[in-house]
Order: C-alpha cells, then sequence, then structure tokens
C-alpha cells in the first residue's frame, strides 16, 4: 500500500501557515548569483538554509566556500540498512530585468489566485523549500528520517555551476550514496505530474566584432570602412538556415537519433500544440519540420542569439558605423554532444565567415553536459508511485529542454545515477517576469517527497511493492 503516514498529513495541516511564512521569507533574499552586487545576498541565502538545516534535525551542516557561491551540506545517517540519497536543489535565482514587467517588487513575494509569485518561486528555492519542509515533517513527527540524506544546495547553478566540478571532487567521500535525486525540474503541460528523463546540455558564447577604434561619421566613412554590427548580422544569420539546421560544420555528429520507441514515447504524451502555441504567444512555431514540438524541444539540439547590442540605441537617429557589436549566443546540446569540441568548431566557424574588416573575438562564459537517466532505477519506480498516489495521476516521463550542469557531473565524476523529480507548473515564468509556483504543487510535492522517503526506507532499493 502506497498512501501518506496520516500523522505526516496531520503536521503538515497544523503547519500550513507557518510554512509559507517560511517560504516566503527564503524568497526575500536576492539571491542572484550572476550579479556581483548580490554576493552577499546569495551568502545570507545560504546562511540562512544552513540554520534551517540544523533547526531541523540535520548534521554536519555546514556553508561551504566554493571559488565563487557557497554550496550548502548537511546529513543525516542513522537508518541503518536504509539506502542512502543525494537530495539537491539550488537556491540562486535569476535576474530580476525587464523589472518594470513584474506585478509587483520581484523579492517582495505575494501570494495570488493559488500562486505564489516571485522570484525564484519556481526555480528552485520554492522546490528546496519544499525539502526542507518535507525533512522538518518527519524529524517533527519521528524524530528521524526513514532513509539517509545527504544534502547539497548549490549557490551557482544559475551561472553554469562553475565550481561544481572542484566542490564534487573534494567533496567525494560524504556524497557515498545509492541515487542522486535533484528537484529543479517540473512538470509537463497541462501541469501533470512528471519524471524527466532527459536534459539538454548548453554550450554559451559571446560574440564581439570591433572595428575602429571609435564610431565613425556613417556619411563620412560608410562605403569604405566594415560596419561591425553588419558584419555580425550576417554572421548570426550564417549560423542556421531557414528551416532551423545548426550550419557549424560537425554539430550534428555526436547527436545520437532519437530512436523509434523514445519517439513514440514522446508522442503518446497528451501534448495539445494548439494550447502550447497561445500559451506561447506566437503566431507561428519555428523548427526543423523533421521533428515534433516534443523532439525539438527536448531531443535535439539548437543555438539561440540571446541578446545583440552595439552602436545607437536611442529614440532619434544617429549616423555612425558603430566601432563594436556584439551578441550572446548559446546552443543547447544532445546527446554526446561535447560542449568543449562544440565551441572550438563554433568558433572557427565564426571566424571563417568575419569578414576582413573587422576583428571577431568568441568568448566561451559557460557550458554544461546533456544528461539522459535511466527510467527503470528502483527510484525512478518509487518517485512514480509517490507521485501518483500524492497527486491522484498518472505521472508522465518527458525529455527537458533545459540544462543542469551538475546532474551529468553527480554521473559521469562521481558515477551516482540520477533521478530528475521536480513539481513546478509549466507556466511557472521561470526566469522571467512574475515567476510562479502553484501552491497547490507545492503542498502535494512535500507529501510526494515525505512519501517517497518512506517508500525507499521501506523498499529500499529492491522492487518497490506497490
Ligand atoms: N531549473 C532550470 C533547468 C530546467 C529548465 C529544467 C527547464 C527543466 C526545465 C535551471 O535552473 C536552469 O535554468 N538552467 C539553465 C542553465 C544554466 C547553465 C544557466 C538553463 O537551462 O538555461
Ligand atoms: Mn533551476
Ligand atoms: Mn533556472
Amino acid at each position: 500500500m502506497t498512501t501518506l503516514d496520516p500523522a505526516l498529513e496531520t503536521h503538515l495541516l497544523a503547519t500550513r501557515e507557518a510554512r509559507l511564512d517560511s517560504y516566503l521569507e527564503l524568497l526575500r533574499i536576492p539571491s542572484i548569483s550572476a550579479l556581483p552586487e548580490h554576493t552577499g545576498d546569495v551568502r545570507r541565502a545560504a546562511e540562512w538554509i544552513a540554520a534551517e538545516l540544523t533547526r531541523i534535525g540535520f548534521e554536519h551542516v555546514e556553508v561551504c566556500e566554493t571559488p565563487r557561491h557557497p554550496v550548502v551540506y548537511a546529513d543525516w545517517l542513522h537508518a541503518v540498512g536504509a539506502p542512502t540519497v543525494v537530495v539537491y536543489c539550488h537556491y540562486d535565482v535569476q535576474p530580476v530585468d525587464p523589472i518594470e514587467l513584474w506585478a509587483t517588487a520581484p523579492f517582495e513575494p505575494f501570494v495570488r489566485d493559488g500562486r505564489v509569485i516571485g522570484r525564484g518561486a519556481a526555480d528552485d528555492k520554492g522546490q528546496l523549500h519544499m525539502h526542507l519542509r518535507a525533512a522538518d515533517a518527519l524529524f517533527a513527527t519521528r524524530g528521524r528520517l526513514p532513509l539517509n540524506l545527504r544534502i547539497v544546495f548549490e549557490g551557482e547553478e544559475e551561472s553554469t555551476s562553475e565550481s561544481m566540478p572542484g566542490w564534487l571532487e573534494a567533496n567525494r567521500p560524504r556524497l557515498a550514496a545509492d541515487a542522486v535525486v535533484i528537484t529543479d525540474t517540473g512538470f509537463f503541460e497541462g501541469n501533470i505530474p512528471a519524471i524527466t528523463e532527459s536534459l539538454r546540455g548548453i554550450l554559451y558564447t559571446q560574440i564581439d566584432v570591433t572595428g575602429p577604434p571609435a564610431d565613425l561619421h556613417s556619411g563620412t566613412y560608410g562605403g569604405n570602412v566594415e560596419n561591425p554590427a553588419n558584419a555580425l548580422a550576417r554572421i548570426i544569420a550564417e549560423l542556421k538556415d531557414r528551416a532551423g539546421i545548426v550550419q557549424v560544420p560537425g554539430f550534428y555528429d555526436d547527436v545520437i537519433p532519437v530512436d523509434a520507441a523514445a519517439r513514440a514515447r514522446l508522442a503518446a504524451l497528451p501534448f495539445d500544440e494548439a494550447a502550447y502555441l497561445e500559451r506561447v504567444g506566437v503566431p507561428a512555431l519555428a523548427g526543423d519540420a523533421a521533428y515534433t514540438v516534443l523532439e525539438r524541444g527536448g531531443a535535439r539540439p539548437t543555438l539561440d542569439v540571446n541578446g545583440i547590442w552595439g552602436g545607437f540605441q536611442g529614440g532619434g537617429s544617429k549616423t555612425i558605423i558603430p566601432a563594436h557589436a556584439h551578441a550572446k549566443v548559446s546552443m543547447r546540446l544532445v546527446a554526446r554532444q561535447d560542449p568543449v569540441a562544440i565551441f572550438e568548431r563554433f568558433r572557427a566557424f565564426v571566424n571563417d565567415l568575419a569578414p576582413p574588416g573587422v576583428r571577431v573575438e568568441v568568448q566561451r562564459l559557460g557550458a554544461g553536459r546533456p544528461t539522459s537517466t535511466s527510467i527503470d532505477h528502483p527510484v525512478v519506480r518509487a518517485a512514480t508511485e509517490a507521485l501518483r498516489a500524492t497527486f491522484g495521476q498518472e505521472p508522465v516521463f518527458m525529455r527537458s529542454g533545459g540544462s543542469i550542469p551538475v546532474a551529468e557531473m553527480f554521473e559521469q565524476q562521481l558515477g551516482l545515477p540520477v533521478i530528475l523529480v521536480g513539481f513546478t507548473n509549466p507556466d511557472d515564468n521561470a526566469h522571467a517576469p512574475n515567476e510562479s509556483m502553484v501552491l497547490a504543487n507545492y503542498e502535494t510535492g512535500i507529501r510526494t517527497i515525505c512519501l517517497l522517503w518512506d517508500m525507499l526506507g521501506r523498499d529500499g532499493l529492491g522492487e518497490s511493492s506497490g
């Protein structure tokens, strides 16, 4: 039988208000990892979480230094004979611009229409908080956990986790575990409970095109001096063809074709393309017509310009040949695509495209490798049952187009199986104004986590008994 321990439900019902207060308190700390002026706030969030972990009953709680933002570690390892699970979430958040599009200040969270609205409400402080509250409920009702947990809460995920390979290496002994549960993904379209079976990797670059040492009068010099903004536009135009196929030589070499079984699984998902189009708010979808929306969004690589600037940006007109122009270009990678090798190919291709009258530089700003997880791991089976039992709906397996660099590190560097189970709603506006978390997902998800730990503690990693 798979149902939540009634004592946990009683405790969770009695503590609902305090839980929401604590959730909002965490969201008020502006832990933006990308912006140097928030370095102190990132640390403050780490310390807030560490204090909570201690109060809840975890041991060896530590705010661990890294070259950038701290990792919060804690454990509780007294469930003799039960499995050991590493729980990973991140407490850093994305920047908040464009701030004028927020309904209220991003770090003054509030509840409206059954959602918590604020930066980090979903990605990923809300989900981190769910793990805190689930453990709290277990410790408060029983004085112990049903299994062994090692907590790893990162402060740098939104800045490509550059410190994580070093931190994982240095902490190898205390990361010994049977599996890693990462709660930084979400539900399928229509808010259907989901387990994510793959994540894309990422390569993030910046192209800098430099022309004359200073802006030039475009009347006096136009026709003789290469324009860096025109040159950049031409380079960008060559990166993909009209069908959306990336033109970087060798880009697709290490892409493993989506096999018939995987295509069939994706095709079987309850996906409503019209509803998706409506929600996204564009006149038509784009991309390689040889693949479906779900294939293009989760199983195929892509390339996007994230930002582009240079020259005159004000109102009215100003006649110049700008001295320089820039673009941020990212690629989402799948299967065996290696961000290091792809970067070299990308840089060489961009340099080949550069006209002689400008200097072009390509910087690598970050990278993470793709991951795919085994969907028949015992923790996946238990998580499927726990989701079904608590949400009352059959969970689906999905491929996510997003990236969590640490997933591949846990797998390849530490050799641990990774399970991606998260609770955010697909319309959570993550990284955008008015980020939100559906409160029912948060509340029920806490129960899912409690039940999952209980099932793993009871059944171990053998066949789950159902
Ligand atoms: N939680 C997301 C990853 C994610 C996005 C999972 C969508 C499932 C669906 C994570 O915080 C994130 O935003 N990652 C970045 C990459 C990082 C290297 C900056 C991303 O995917 O852009
Ligand atoms: Mn995240
Ligand atoms: Mn994110």
